[in-house]
């Protein structure tokens, strides 16, 4: 089983991506985290029928493609998706590699009640994308700040960890029920 991650920070020290992290520790196969700080702005102008894609959407587009489940680990901007992570998400609507693919959707906040309005709206946009958004294994994660490790970048709390491996393994059931995403040479045949 494969399983791309993307993070919604594009920041060095994030906490976010230090979550990402801590969660793919529980995650016993190959697993990717999909850059998306090169992805030019979503346009349709590039995306059209016969269209080749840049060169960045080209790489992401692939990746996600061969997983069979994905991971999206997000801050919350504004009550909303940092826009790197919609700009990320537009450029795989009309491609279709999210469709059918289990989704988990973690969002932490430095706040006590943070995240959570990023959290409903990604799991609206992978919906209607068409994913398979696994409520089991989504969790908003408050007060993020004490529960890493400013050293290892990693989470050190114990409940949130377990909070993690609980979510993975819910995530790594739906792909294991769904079935594995279809190779590039299925999906070229087909
Ligand atoms: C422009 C901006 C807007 C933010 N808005 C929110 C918000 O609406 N809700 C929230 O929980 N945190 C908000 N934050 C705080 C972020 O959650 C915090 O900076 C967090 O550390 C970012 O995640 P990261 O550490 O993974 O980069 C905001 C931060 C910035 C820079």
């Amino acid at each position: 089983m494969r399983l791309v991650a993307l993070s919604g920070s594009l920041r060095a020290r994030s906490s976010n991506g230090a979550v990402l992290r801590s969660a793919l520790a529980f995650f016993d196969g190959p697993a990717t985290t999909a850059d998306i700080a090169a992805l030019p702005h979503f346009n349709p102008d590039l995306d059209g029928e016969g269209a080749t894609p840049p060169e960045p959407v080209a790489a992401l587009r692939a990746t996600v493609a061969a997983a069979d489940a994905l991971l999206v680990v997000s801050p919350e901007y504004a009550h909303g998706i940092p826009g790197a992570l919609k700009n990320a998400l537009d450029w795989l609507v009309s491609s279709g590699e999210c469709v059918d693919k289990p989704v988990a959707v973690i969002t932490a906040s430095p706040f006590p009640t943070g995240g959570d309005h990023a959290n409903a709206q990604l799991r609206e946009v992978l919906r209607m994308m068409t994913g398979q958004v696994v409520m089991d294994a989504c969790r908003e994660i408050p007060a993020i700040g004490p529960k890493i490790d400013p050293t290892t970048e990693r989470v050190t709390d114990e409940a949130t960890l377990n909070d993690l491996r609980t979510a993975l393994h819910a995530l790594t059931t739906a792909a294991a029920a769904t079935g594995p995403a279809p190779t590039a040479e299925a999906t070229t045949t087909a």
